[in-house]
């Protein structure tokens, strides 16, 4: 009997005995039926408390650099099998690039220009990450630590697109999908019925991808041409309501040049990518409630703020880190292993006995210059004018992007991101002093927004993560992934080991420092276990 008849035999009689529920989870068993959550979360065991204590192992110590997500999370796991980890942070605070600023928080820049965020109680703005796939380990993360979340609103259809290079109009995200989607169905619909693509699709097949494109593109029937001419889709200008009025419709679509001409299409592919699609989330209140519930897991009294790593020894019994205290006090921590979770360009400068090959490699990763700032307003006008609640508008200008609140709806303020920019607009804002970003920020939002823009503005705050003192990068890109150091510093340099989302494939996101850290975090317990 074939594999599949066995199968086929055994689901059927699964079937038959238990229903089919228990038929579907047999035929996830069996690999027949593909498993969301098995895709969505990897492998890991945690280490445990017995499994040191059964063998008399338990009291290794780790010293941990960096109390951001990848460091406070190597001390929460490893604490769960009674490892002693001691964090040591040059920040006064937690968190890293996982960081809420709210009214009071203070920032001194590299260039000396210092900020106090000035915004009203209960407002704040997630100046680094701030966005949560629902498929990302993080959520995991959130669930065993007690975090809420609520939705965090990626994409808006009542947001904006706005070129100012193409000069055309602004317009909502839902006009410029609507034309772009339904031009683009009435030309392979064109195509497919003049049999320009019967080599490729024919017959039913043709048949069913004609219909799939009148749904998709909202066009018209064979007869009329499977012209687009614009629906509701588009929008309205005036809404529909009661008795005799059915609305106005937004009008005719522009041509399709002038469609194309407008570049809207480039904006529109966020909402299909990976990371990037509706449902996300994030923690009520504001990001940091993640690092804050690692913390209070972990206990305060295992963290040093303040402390600057100054010299990294590894050696054949043990690792010594020296750091500098925020009096200039100098200690040194001995230890049985390393996890540095700093930067790599940071790490990189730190004098370490580590091979030149580490430290070269340490250098290889290129740094991404990101800025971000929280316009706080007095009048959440994007809600009371606007109908936007949530999402993102997308511009050519080099703010790149206007976020609005995801949470706090009619509301008395708000805070708007007024620009969130990689690159050289990154690096051009950060030179200037606060005030200035604001000024430009404010100026490039008032061609899409209006007067109202800086009218009713109250405060500001705005972080550039490349020139922010002991981060010095918004995140960073390999080069090359399989050159050899990428795969270096996934292994331990004798007893240190390096952790952050820097060494994932989910750079850029929390999931990967979580996920980075897992993967010290077993390496070296199962070390730990096996050398005895
Ligand atoms: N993860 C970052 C974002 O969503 C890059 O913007």
């Amino acid at each position: 009997m074939s594999p599949n008849v066995t199968r086929r035999t055994l689901l059927r009689s699964i079937g038959v005995a238990g229903g089919t529920g228990v038929m579907f989870e047999s035929m996830r068993a069996l690999g027949l039926l593909a498993s969301p959550h098995a895709l969505a979360v990897p492998d890991y065991r945690p280490p445990r408390a017995g499994d040191l204590a059964a063998t008399g192992r338990h009291g290794k110590r780790v010293v941990i650099l960096g109390a951001g997500i990848a460091g406070l999370t190597t001390a929460y796991e490893l604490g769960k099998a009674g490892y002693r980890c001691t964090i040591l942070e040059a920040k006064d605070r937690i968190g890293g690039r996982t960081w809420t600023v709210r009214a009071g928080t203070t920032e001194t820049d590299l260039g000396g220009h210092a900020q106090t965020a000035r915004f009203a109680r209960g407002q704040y703005l997630n100046a680094g990450a701030a966005r949560l796939p629902q498929s990302h380990l993080t959520i995991d993360y959130c669930r065993e630590l007690g975090v809420p979340l609520e939705p965090f609103l990626n994409t808006n259809v009542n947001a904006l697109i706005y070129n100012e290079q193409t000069g055309a109009p602004v317009q909502q995200y839902r006009t410029a999908r609507a034309d772009m989607y339904g031009y683009v169905s009435e030309l392979l619909a064109k195509a497919l019925d003049q049999g320009a693509l019967d080599q490729e699709v024919s017959g039913e097949d043709r048949d069913r991808l004609l219909t799939f494109l009148g749904r998709f593109g909202d066009i018209g029937a064979k007869a009329d041409g499977f012209a687009y001419t614009g629906t509701s889709r588009r929008g309205y200008s005036v809404e529909p309501g009661a008795a005799d009025q059915p609305g106005e419709p937004l009008g005719p679509p522009p041509s399709l040049t002038e469609v194309l001409t407008s570049a809207v299409g480039r904006y529109l592919p966020i909402e299909l990518e990976y990371g990037q699609a509706m449902t996300m989330l994030q923690p009520v209140g504001g990001m940091d409630a993640i690092p804050a519930a690692l913390y209070r897991a972990v206990g305060a009294d295992k963290v040093r703020l303040g402390a600057e790593v100054t010299t990294i020894t590894d050696g054949p019994d043990g690792v010594e880190v020296g750091y500098r205290d925020s009096r200039g006090k100098e200690t040194l921590v001995g230890a049985d292993f390393c996890v540095a979770t700093l930067p790599p360009h940071l790490l990189a400068g730190i004098p370490t006995n580590l091979s030149p090959g580490v430290t070269a490699a340490l250098r290889f990763p290129t740094v991404v210059p990101v800025g971000k700032i929280g316009l706080e307003y007095r009048r959440r006008w994007w809600e009371e004018d606007d109908r936007i609640y949530g999402g993102s508008t997308f511009t050519d200008l080099d703010l790149s992007q206007i976020w609005y609140p995801s949470a706090g709806f009619h509301g008395g303020r708000g805070v708007v991101v007024g620009y969130y920019h990689g690159g050289p607009d990154a690096v051009a804002y950060g030179e200037l002093p606060p005030a200035q970003r604001a000024e430009r920020a404010v100026a490039q939002g008032t061609k899409i927004h209006g007067a109202k823009y800086r009218d009713e503005l109250a405060s500001a705050f705005s972080v550039a993560w490349h020139r922010t003192p002991f981060i010095e990068g918004g995140w960073v890109g390999w080069p090359s992934r399989t050159s050899g150091e990428y795969a270096l510093l996934n292994k331990p340099a004798g007893r240190v080991y390096f952790a952050g989302d820097w060494l994932s494939y989910y750079i850029a996101w929390q999931a990967g420092a979580f996920d980075s850290a897992r993967h010290a975090v077993t390496g070296i317990h199962q070390r730990v276990l096996a050398e005895g």
